[in-house]
This record gives C-alpha cells, structure tokens and sequence, in this order.
C-alpha cells in the first residue's frame, strides 16, 4: 500500500482554487477511496462580476492570475505539506473559459518546474465525474448527473478514464435557468437556493409549465423553452392585476421549480435504463453533482428513483459538488496512480468534452 499527494489547480470559471489529496493505492494497484482531502482552498469571484450579470473573461482570468499564488500558498500550509513532500500537481486544462484555464496551466507549469515535480492535465468534468471516489469510496460503473450553472449531462463512469455521455442539455445548463427565474422574478442571485425558497409556499400547479423534450426519447435536455413559459405566466399576471404578489412570486417559483425536477428526474431514468443496457445490469449507484444538486425536491426525486431500483444514491458534500480543485487533485491522483500521465492533456482546451 502507498499514498500519492496532489496539489490540485483550478481555474476554468470563477473560482480560484487549490487543494491537497492523499489517495491510498492497494499493493495491486487498486485504488479503494476514499481520499483524505488535506487541504481545500477556494477564491469566489461573485462579487467581482456581480454588476455584469454573467462572469467577465477578462476579469476573471486577471483574477485568477492574481489569487492562485495565494491559493496554494494557504493550501500547501493549511495542509502542512511542503510542496517538496508532494508527488505532483494537477491542473484543470479545460474546458472553461481561456484566459482562467491558462493562468492555472502557467502557474502549474512554474510549481511543477521548480519542484522537479510531475504535472497532470485533468479535464474539469473528469473532476466533477469523479468525485464521488473521493468523498464516498465509490465504485466503478455509475451514472453520474453533473447538473450545475455552466454544465447538465448524463456520464456513465466506467474507470478514470472511461466516461461515456448519454446526454444533456441542448441549450441552457438548469443553474442558469434558476438564475434567469429568479431575474425574471425580482429575486437575487444566484437564483437556484432563492427559488427553492420561494417556492416553499408555492403550488406547483398553480401554473402550467412545459416539460420540454419529455414527448421525445433519449436523454437529451432543454430548458430555455421553460424560462420563456415562465417569462409569459408573469406578463399574464402582471397584465391581469398590475403586479406580482408574493404568492404569486412564490406560486410561480414552485411552478418552475417542479417543471425542472420533472425533466431531471424523467431523464435520469431513463438514462438509468440506457446506463443498465451498456453494462450488461443495473448500475449499483446514482451519483449527483453541481450546484443544482444542492436542490431539495430534485435530491428527494433522485432519492425515490434510487430507491425504487434498489440502488445507492450518493452526492457529496455541497463544497466538492460546486468548483473547487480537490476533485482535480483527487483526479490527477487518480490518473497517476493509474500511469495515465499524458503530455497532450495539458495544453490549456477552452472545449474539450470527455
Ligand atoms: O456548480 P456551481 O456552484 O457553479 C457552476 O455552475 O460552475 O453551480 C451554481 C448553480 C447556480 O446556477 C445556482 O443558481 C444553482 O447552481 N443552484 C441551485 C441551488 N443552489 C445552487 N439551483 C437550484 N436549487 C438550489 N438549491
Ligand atoms: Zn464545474
């Protein structure tokens, strides 16, 4: 048995992160999970694009090259590991935003060149795609639903380097569509958690929202069509009585809200089904990530779907389910333990689906 340290690089988005993991691998290689997370530091960036309504590229990537010094700093020292003591340093190469995913490729190069050390190129979704190793042990294959404000697909995992997509989104990722919801309707951001609670005191049937895309078969997704119903259910109401009311804010949310744990849940099964046909049987676990999975009606959907097939429904802890680089260290650990180490994976990849 020996442990692999990895200093994880993240910087695709708005978050400006590093992290230090311990994975044990067993004599034979085997890798058991899961990892020790000795360090996890994460910059937001909220603030700093809050008044464009979107994250800025140019900002963030000046950001980014600004914080992730600091970064690992914390994160080496927080985990009171020299950069001497670790085995190597991974990076997210993509896919995200250029001038971010650079600054953290440039940065790592300068580590790992100064340490002697090894760097990994890990692709962002593989870090999503894997997480659930590191925090629950789990086992390959599973189905994961990453479901956030920038990504929404279906992977069957199948090794650390096996991911098959069985669909997503065809348009916008559902986080964003919470977000453009809760714009829609006067609230703040981000919109997901300010719809949930709204929605609390709502009816979900009190308007009747499309489910896009359920007539059709596969996984695919859709949910611009959703954000523009909702955008007609106000203006009806606002043109009937001159104004929202708070139920009504909270009727709509709760509206929303159930159009789109329809859809997710819908889909999941049969992605189930498809993800059960690939591997020969039911797959044993149902894994979640991303903000959006921080929702409670569609964790309780996700929940009775799991249930009723009898398999296990694992989603980690809310701070490794949003950005954040242990998963990217726990990912290039992953792919060291495994010799997976390829030179072609770090050049930086604004696309690069898995
Ligand atoms: O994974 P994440 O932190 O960032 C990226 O998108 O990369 O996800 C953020 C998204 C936002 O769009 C936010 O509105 C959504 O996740 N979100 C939620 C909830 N909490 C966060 N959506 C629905 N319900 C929630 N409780
Ligand atoms: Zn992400």
């Amino acid at each position: 048995m020996d442990k692999l340290t990895v200093l994880g690089l993240e910087s695709s988005c708005d978050d400006t992160a590093a992290a230090v993991v311990e994975l044990t691998r067993a004599a034979d290689g085997q890798v058991t999970g899961p990892g020790r997370v000795l360090a996890s530091v994460v910059h937001g960036q909220t603030d700093l694009h809050a008044a464009f309504g979107g994250v800025v590229p140019e900002l963030a990537a000046r950001a980014h090259a600004e914080k992730l010094d600091l970064a690992v700093e914390q994160a080496l020292s927080q985990a009171e590991v020299p950069l001497s003591a670790v085995d190597a340093i991974a990076v997210t190469s993509g896919p995200g935003l250029i001038g971010g995913v650079m600054s953290g490729v440039m940065c790592a190069r300068g580590l790992a060149a100064g340490a002697g050390l090894p760097l990994i190129g890990v692709n962002h979704l593989a870090g999503h795609a894997l997480t659930p190793r590191m925090t629950d042990g789990l086992e390959f294959p599973y189905l994961m639903l990453l479901v956030s404000g920038g990504h929404c697909q279906f992977l069957l995992v199948r090794g650390v380097d096996s991911f098959t997509r069985l669909g997503g989104t065809i348009d916008d990722a559902p986080g964003e569509a919470f977000d453009k919801c809760a714009r829609l309707l006067g609230l703040e951001q981000p919109g997901g958690p300010a719809v949930e609670r709204e929605a609390r005191a709502g009816d979900p049937t009190a308007h009747r929202l499309p489910r896009p895309l359920l007539d059709r078969p596969g996984c695919d997704m859709s949910f611009s069509g959703l954000k523009t119903a909702l955008l007609r259910a106000r203006d009806g109401i606002v043109a009937q009585k001159g104004g929202l009311s708070v139920q009504d804010r909270a009727d709509l949310c709760a509206a929303f809200q159930a159009a789109a744990s329809d859809v997710l849940i819908e889909k999941t099964r049969r992605a189930l089904d498809v993800a059960a046909g690939a591997c020969g049987g039911q797959v044993p676990a149902l894994a979640v990530a991303g903000g959006v999975a921080a929702n409670t009606a569609l964790r309780k959907g996700l929940q009775s779907l799991a249930d009723a097939r009898g398999i296990a429904l694992v989603a980690p802890p809310l701070r490794y389910c949003t950005d954040n680089a242990a998963m990217i260290a726990w990912a290039g650990a992953e792919r060291l333990a495994a010799d997976l180490v390829e030179p072609q994976d770090l050049v930086p990849r604004p696309r690069w689906p898995l």
